[in-house]
């Protein structure tokens, strides 16, 4: 029996994918830099592919590098003025930046750097013949709401994967600090970067043990947007969230807006919850929205929500929408 049990341990444990890693706080933030280490040490192969500067609030959106050389210091002056576009760590040749947005990452990374550094027969690290799944971030924030989920460089990075047919998860944590790997990163386990590494690798881990043989870990054109409560130093009493299935829209989902302030003239940016983010149009409506799940702090819980790359309105709702067009079309 406990050979069995021995046997079993270690075929969990030699669950071994290409993983392609990317984000929008930049390659050298501290979140990202703790889940590549933890998804290396549970035996993945890990690229991580990430913006040489903060782009938070990028969605989608879509840039190349402009000039061959940075024009500009990266983030943190880690990379700076002067050095090429896009580079790699000197002494990690899986550890790259690139002047670019997290969804243009994402394409440099499938079509550059695999193919000419890790998916060469001469190359010692041939391995990276297929990306099983990318993971962007876990995030310095959360991104809750359809409001968000059009706003966010993490998730323009997951949905710029998913429309590539690979498996996607967008990853967020309540921590904001946008902090250098260099200053933050250690073995603290009680660091939220790290607990969150920890939970980014269970989860994965989890998914890949349920694919099994199967070509893929989620169907062409879906993936998935988790959510992290405060953990470890933020919120003592929780170090080890708990999975929740939601789903993106529902109650208490919210967006940004604007706020004029009579005093001082201006318009400040502040979010509204929004009633239309309160419908049920697709999934299962009797999820819980991840707005409500993350607004309750101390609940400890992780939301996970899946979305596909089908933006367009139901069967249903199309029948109403062409008859509202029925003197256009
Ligand atoms: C790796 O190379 C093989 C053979 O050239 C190719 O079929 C495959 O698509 C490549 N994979 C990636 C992820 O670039
Ligand atoms: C984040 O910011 C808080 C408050 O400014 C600080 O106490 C904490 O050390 C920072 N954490 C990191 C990882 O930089």
């Amino acid at each position: 029996m406990r050979f069995f049990i021995a046997l079993n341990l270690l075929i969990v444990s030699v669950i071994c994918k290409n993983i392609l890693l990317t984000n929008d706080d930049g390659f050298a933030a501290t979140n990202i830099r703790a889940a590549y280490r933890e998804l290396k040490k549970a035996g993945h192969n890990v690229l991580l592919v990430a913006p040489v500067s903060q782009r938070s609030g990028w969605a989608g959106k879509f840039d190349i590098p402009p000039t061959k050389d940075l024009t500009t210091d990266g983030e943190f002056d880690y990379i700076t003025k002067g050095s090429p576009s896009w580079g790699h760590e000197a002494n990690d040749l899986n550890i790259w930046y690139f002047n670019g947005t997290p969804a243009s990452c994402v394409a440099f990374g499938l079509k550059y750097v695999i193919p000419e550094f890790l998916n060469k027969s001469s190359s010692k690290n041939s391995s990276f013949d297929k990306v099983d799944l990318v993971v962007s971030g876990p995030n310095e924030g959360t991104n809750l709401s359809p409001g968000y989920f059009t706003i966010s460089g993490t998730i323009g990075a997951a949905v710029a994967a998913t429309y590539r047919g690979i498996p996607a998860i967008a990853f967020s944590g309540s921590n904001g600090n946008n902090s250098f790997f260099k200053d933050s990163l250690n073995e603290d386990s009680n660091e939220p970067s790290n607990i969150y590494a920890k939970k980014v690798t269970e989860f994965v881990n989890g998914l890949f043990e349920q694919q099994g043989s199967a070509d893929r870990a989620l169907p062409v054109g879906t993936g998935l947007n988790v959510n992290f409560p405060p953990v470890g130093s933020q919120a003592e009493s929780c170090t080890d969230p708990k999975w929740v299935f939601s789903r993106i829209a529902g109650a208490k989902s919210f967006g940004p807006d604007v706020k004029y302030d009579e005093k001082s003239g201006m318009v400040e940016e502040t979010d509204s919850v929004f009633n239309a983010l309160n419908v049920c149009y697709n999934g299962d409506c009797s999820l819980p929205s991840e707005a409500s799940i993350l607004d309750n702090k101390s609940s400890c819980q992780a939301s996970v929500s899946p979305f596909s790359v089908d933006f367009g309105a139901n069967l249903h709702l199309t029948g109403q929408i062409k008859y509202a067009l029925s003197k256009v079309l």
